[in-house]
């Protein structure tokens, strides 16, 4: 078979697993427990799960709900701080919340959200394996994106639960997420797909292996069959480096 049929053949294949697994909100999460990470990005002794856990639930109780370090804690109905395992190997870095994370307090919970599940039971993995969070805590109104100066005060919080979760990925959704963490103004249609460093953003947090990828309200907005099955080659990528297993294919899956 010639290089050119070949790579045509597995693009394809990538589409339609892409496809199906995207629109398949039946499969069976949680093939894929992840253990946890060793030691910390800095190389310092791994805090355990419930020192993470009181770490991050301070920072929340403690700084992050009373929070007027920008303008956008005059409209919020409260802060949206992040939610998964303290353990968690991969981190998805969103935007900002949008109605309904203001309403509920928890990222990831809308339209875009709903998305974000399905994209994380199709790795074989549950919400509650990973850790998912955003650059900013507090809703922009209107849902616009986040202000450079909103983005910037929050930015000490972001790092820190980084720095807390020290996870072996960060998967960068969208634009704000990745050009705020890679410091970088390239855009997300360049960037998604290649793998990233993490740079040196405060002492000791650096290095992070960090996947862009699309965001998922923006999958929505363009649901089609090339979007979708670039999101899936990056989560693909995700996984073989986390050494995570295919998902099996479904009976007419193969092509
Ligand atoms: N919900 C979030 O929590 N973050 C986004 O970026 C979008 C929707």
């Amino acid at each position: 078979m010639s290089d050119d049929r070949r790579k045509l053949q597995s693009t394809a294949r990538q589409m339609l697993e892409g496809e199906l697994l995207f629109s398949d909100p039946f499969l069976p999460a949680g093939r894929n427990p992840l253990p946890p990470p060793a030691a910390s990005a800095a190389g310092a002794p791994a805090m355990t799960a419930e020192e993470r856990a009181a770490a991050l639930q301070a920072m929340d109780v403690n700084e992050v709900r009373g929070c007027t370090k920008c303008r956008l804690h005059q409209g919020r109905t409260q802060t949206v701080f992040g939610e998964g395992s303290p353990t968690a190997q991969i981190v998805f870095i969103g935007e900002a919340p949008g109605e309904e994370e203001d309403r509920t307090g928890r990222p990831f919970v809308g339209r875009a959200g709903e998305l974000l599940t399905r994209m994380i039971t199709a790795m074989g993995l549950k919400r509650s394996d990973v850790y998912i969070c955003n650059v900013v805590k507090c809703r922009p109104p209107g849902n616009r994106s986040p202000a450079a100066d909103e983005a910037d005060a929050c930015r000490d919080y972001l790092l820190r639960q980084l720095q807390i979760l020290a996870p072996a990925v960060l998967v960068t959704l969208g634009n704000p997420a990745t050009q705020k963490l890679l410091d970088t103004p390239v855009g997300i249609t360049k960037l998604r797909g290649q793998w990233q460093k993490l740079p040196l953003l405060i002492p000791g947090l650096g290095g992070i292996d960090v996947m862009p990828t699309f965001h998922p309200a923006f999958v929505l907005r363009q649901y089609t069959a090339d979007v979708r099955s670039k999101v899936w080659a990056d989560l693909q990528e995700v996984m073989a480096r986390l050494n995570l297993p295919a998902p099996p294919r479904r009976k007419g899956a193969g092509l």
